[in-house]
């Protein structure tokens, strides 16, 4: 079976094209075709990402995603086609927000062949719902035209899979053994969740304020970095651990010792501020403040994994979202937990997979798939923001 998957929750815009041979979760994963179009410098200066003008971005780029992803997996076919008046009416109800990707795609629909999928994955939550809102209609549309069954994705499912897709070796899952403690760590989210059994989620921990990634783009900030934070914030503390920098300042570690499994982030993002406000910061203060937030941060994280995996007693550990591209992070926790928990295997994705993308779409879709039933119970999906694991 083929599957389009369709990403717009953030500020990542992408289409991939999956062929799938098997039955989940043994089944190979053959990427057809892969587009994706980042939004990250011109939300550069906002220090964040900016909701009106990522949906914008997001309605531009959708359709000509499509074209190139197609055209990767050599599905683009030309044709001639007219869209009935009836099809055209369905459109202009669906698209009346976006009145231009409405033209787009009656463009793309007029002069190209239905392509041969078999389903359309798209991501419905959480995330930012105007961002969500494009993929979310864009694959109704696509559905109305073709006839094609569309499957609502949860995003963080996505982020779990992409953890454990072995995209250099077999195009595979990879096999593990349940319970398994997923670290869900990104822009949006800080989650712990205990997963009981393929697709089975359970959320057994969280933030109470901001998430890891949003503190990481909040500190870089403050020292004057670009969005998004995270890579920024990487490089100088590596380069003060390099130097072996003195401390700049003694951080907190929130929450270390809560007894639960939740997290919080806010007092260590103030706790830097207070440390340098005011004050001219050279280079190497900068570099300094980055690795004692970096260290402050994975402290916390890897104490809070600990007990989750003593707690439930796993033996598999993923973990997934845009912070687990950290180096320190997959270091530090790799030769920690090797020494206190040496049967845990620990998962992180493929670089390629860390951050915002449609293949891990496709493969939550595919987890997904019994879920999707007809064109008109997809006309029924909707984006929700804040759709949980925990309800899966
Ligand atoms: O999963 P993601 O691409 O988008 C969301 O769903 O939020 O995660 C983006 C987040 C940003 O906050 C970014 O600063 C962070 O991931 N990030 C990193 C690194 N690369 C991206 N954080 C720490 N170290 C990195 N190398
Ligand atoms: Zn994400």
């Amino acid at each position: 079976m083929k599957i389009l998957s369709i990403e717009s929750s953030a500020d990542e815009t992408a289409v991939s094209i999956v062929h799938v041979d098997g039955q989940f979760p043994d089944a190979t994963y053959e990427i057809l075709g892969n587009a994706l179009h980042s939004q990250i410098e011109l939300h550069a200066e906002y220090g964040g990402i900016f909701p009106a003008m990522a949906k914008r971005e997001h309605t531009k780029s959708i359709t000509p995603l499509l074209e190139v992803a197609l055209d990767e997996a050599d599905m683009l076919e030309g044709g001639s086609h007219d869209v009935t008046h009836e099809q055209e009416e369905k459109l202009t109800t669906l698209l009346y927000r976006e009145p231009d990707l409405k033209e787009a795609l009656l463009n793309y629909f007029e002069s190209h062949d239905k392509p041969d999928i078999d389903l359309i994955a798209v991501t419905s939550g959480p995330g930012l719902e105007p961002a969500l809102w494009v993929g979310v209609n864009f694959a109704k549309a696509l559905s109305t035209i073709w006839g094609t069954p569309v499957v609502p994705v949860n995003h963080m499912e996505g982020h779990i899979l992409a953890s454990i897709f072995d995209i250099d070796r077999d195009d595979q899952l990879t096999e593990i053994s349940f319970p398994t403690i997923a670290l869900l760590i990104s822009g949006g989210h800080t989650e712990l969740i205990l997963m009981k059994d393929w697709s089975v989620y359970e959320k057994i921990g969280q933030t109470k304020d901001d998430a890891v990634g949003e503190a990481y783009d909040k500190v870089a900030r403050m020292l004057g970095l670009p969005y998004p934070g995270g890579p920024q914030i990487e490089k100088l503390a590596s380069e003060a651990r390099q130097q072996k920098l003195p401390t700049f300042t003694e951080l907190p570690r929130p929450m270390l010792h809560s007894g639960d499994l939740d997290f919080s982030f806010s007092g260590l993002k103030t706790a830097v501020r207070y440390a340098i406000e005011g004050k001219e910061l050279s280079a190497a203060d900068k570099a300094a403040i980055a690795r004692d937030f970096e260290d402050a941060v994975t402290e916390v994280l890897l104490k809070k994994v600990k007990m989750a995996l003593d707690e439930y007693g796993a033996e598999t550990f993923i973990v997934g979202g845009g912070v687990s591209a950290s180096t320190h992070l997959r270091n530090t926790f790799n030769a920690v937990l090797l020494d206190s928990h040496p049967h845990v295997t620990a998962y992180f994705p493929h670089k390629k997979m860390s951050t915002d993308n449609a293949i891990m779409i496709a493969l939550a879709g595919h987890a997904r798939a019994l879920r999707a039933s007809n064109t008109a119970a997809a006309q029924l999906i909707k984006a929700d923001g804040n759709r949980s694991l925990h309800e899966e």
